[in-house]
């Protein structure tokens, strides 16, 4: 199916709620995730970093992501995923991604405005939603800061949306890319007023760890994208654990095929969990 925007996804009905963005590195994680979306006939973001852009290809993972989703029956955003480099953001907006973030959250305010305001206009111009960031969120996510978690100001956010035009804003509530030790602080409250405070939708990172419960009330109070990368992972090496442990011929595909069904069976069930299926 088709390849739409991120904005198009809300304001053409396919998103009723909040959408699940899912990041993936290796062709398994993309088919689990394509795979849950298709049986639940709910859009995901299907979302390419910066890191693993860099690593693999932009265009290789794009085409790849491509490729796959098309033959979907649900139409589908691909997304590039905190990128801080602009030339990699225009790679993104040539090849013909649906959705690009630019995370200027390690520049000062100004600056992350200036920058972000110039995607925007680019972006924009083909239709492309953009993300930005402000106040980088907490853990080791591409290279990120590993400082306590500053929550985000309903002022700045104010103005960084005014500012920028920017379609979807992550901002910083509580939650930390990686898994958390402990119970996350989440500022329900802070969400509520920063969404009805600015017109881009608000992005949650850092979803992998969080309980249904503590998903859901984020939506409740105004998230509207919901990012898991961490918990992809872990599935996917789980699983391989699991079958390497079973190992009967010299065949790693077997072994990487393991892990397809068990990524589908997480992305179902943390699609239903939060009771955001389309
Ligand atoms: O941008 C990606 C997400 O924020 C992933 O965070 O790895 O903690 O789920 P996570
Ligand atoms: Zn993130």
């Amino acid at each position: 199916m088709a390849i739409i925007s991120l904005k198009d996804a809300f304001d053409y009905g396919f998103v009723k709620t909040a959408i699940c963005s899912f990041n993936f590195v290796n062709v398994e994680q993309l088919y689990g995730i394509v795979a849950a979306a298709d049986e639940l006939q709910t859009p995901v973001v299907l979302m390419i970093s910066q890191k693993t852009a860099l690593k693999y290809g932009l265009e290789v993972m794009f085409n790849l992501a491509k490729s796959k989703a098309e033959k979907l029956h649900t139409p589908f955003v691909i997304h590039l995923d905190h990128a801080k480099n602009i030339e990699l953001v225009e790679k993104a907006i040539n090849l013909g991604f649906s959705s690009v973030m630019f995370d200027g959250s390690s520049l000062s305010f100004d600056e992350n405005i200036k920058k972000t305001y110039e995607v925007v206009k680019k972006a924009h111009r083909y239709g492309i939603t953009v993300e930005g960031e402000i106040n980088a969120i907490y853990g080791k996510e591409e290279d990120g800061p590993t400082s306590a978690i500053v929550y985000t100001k309903v002022e700045d956010a104010k103005k960084f949306s005014e500012e920028t035009e920017v379609d979807f804003l992550a901002v910083s509530v509580g939650t930390k890319h990686g898994l958390y030790e402990g119970t996350p602080s989440l500022r329900y409250d802070l969400i509520n007023e920063i969404s009805n405070s600015i017109k881009s939708k608000l992005v949650m990172h850092g979803c992998s760890g969080l309980t249904a419960e503590q998903l859901r009330k984020s939506i409740q109070s105004g998230i509207k994208k919901l990012n898991f990368g961490t918990e992809v992972m872990l599935t996917q090496i789980n699983a391989i654990k699991k079958s390497l442990e079973n190992l009967s011929k010299p065949d790693i595909r077997p072994i990487m095929d393991s892990s397809i069904d068990e990524i589908k069976a997480y992305v179902k069930n943390t699609i239903n969990s939060i009771s955001i299926s389309q």
